[in-house]
């Protein structure tokens, strides 16, 4: 099997192949201990059985990929998999590994089936700090969670990916947008009425910026934006959530909220923030390439 290129030392912590079934099981129980009232968004919609957690949905998802073109042999590293349906879209590529850096454990045991048997793992880090070798990776992706960063966060997860990528590496990110339209958030802080409202349902600091600001993040990183793509903000509606999750996911995650009140109060919440604010946000998905090194 090809190195992974993971640093052992330090925060990182290595997982996924090397998590027993029973430990995942621990970690997965003890997140099933929170209340539906205290749930960060994206955990109590994958508690409920949503497995696609990003806001341009699956679709967007496969244009992004079909831009990034991940292929057999890539060397591939995925920021904030969460229950792992990107990362089982990247390992059908065939790639050299997978290296997942996931710094919460909350349905790790979903990752971890997904990696089992495959040259693949978890890293337990933040996205700022993988470990991993610079250069190592040909490809990086990271879907809804730079949404979830501060402006400082993201510039730093941003240059972790340029750090990790080889020269002419690609970096594919799926974030939610602000439209030209909305009014300009703070911007320091990337805080606004519609950032503040929506992240104040999902229990998560969300603070979308617009398709500029996405833009600019990437070039001032040393990359060059090579494709983008839209997508309307529809996570929660009947619609997406059938094309996402499939009938037989779709109807699991309507009894869930028939047989969860608070989660359905919460899910119902969330839906109602992102129908006030539906002019105001879409997703946004781009595909971009490390320009190689100046000497
Ligand atoms: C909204 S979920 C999206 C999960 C998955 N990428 C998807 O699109 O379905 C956000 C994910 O990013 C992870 N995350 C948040 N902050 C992170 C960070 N600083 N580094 C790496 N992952 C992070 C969360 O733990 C979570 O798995």
């Amino acid at each position: 099997m090809a190195s992974t290129g993971i640093a052992t030392t330090g925060r990182a912590h290595r997982s996924g192949a090397l998590r027993t079934a029973s430990e995942a099981a621990a970690i997965d129980e003890q997140a099933a201990q929170t209340p539906d009232s205290r749930l960060q968004g994206h955990w109590l919609l994958a508690s409920m059985g949503k497995r696609v957690l990003r806001p341009g949905g699956l679709h967007l998802t496969r244009e992004m990929l079909g831009a990034a073109a991940p292929h057999a042999g890539d060397r591939i590293v995925e920021f904030g998999p969460g229950v792992g349906l990107t990362a089982a879209e990247l390992l059908a590529a065939n790639p050299a590994f997978y290296v997942g850096i996931e710094p919460n454990t909350e349905s790790r045991a979903k990752l971890d089936a997904v990696l089992a048997g495959r040259p693949a793992r978890v890293v337990t880090a933040e996205a700022s700090a993988t470990g991993l070798d610079a250069g190592s990776a040909d490809l990086v992706v990271g879907e809804a969670m730079l949404t979830m960063c501060s402006p400082q966060q993201r510039r730093e997860i941003v240059a972790e990916a340029a750090r990790v990528l080889a020269p002419g590496g690609r970096y594919a990110i799926h974030e939610l947008a602000l439209s030209d339209s909305a009014p300009d958030p703070d911007q320091r802080t990337a805080r606004g009425d519609v950032a503040r409202d929506i992240s104040q349902k999902i229990k998560v600091g969300a603070t979308p910026v617009k398709l500029a600001v996405w833009q600019a993040l990437l070039v001032d990183a040393g990359f060059d934006v090579v494709w983008q793509g839209s997508a309307p903000m529809r996570l929660l509606e009947p619609t997406r959530l059938i094309a996402d999750e499939g009938p037989i996911g779709f109807a699991r995650f309507v009894t869930n909220m028939i047989r969860r009140p608070e989660a359905r109060r919460r899910v119902l919440a969330m839906r109602n923030s992102f129908r006030a604010h539906k002019a105001d946000l879409s997703a946004i998905a781009m595909v971009a390439v490390k320009k190689p090194a100046r000497h």
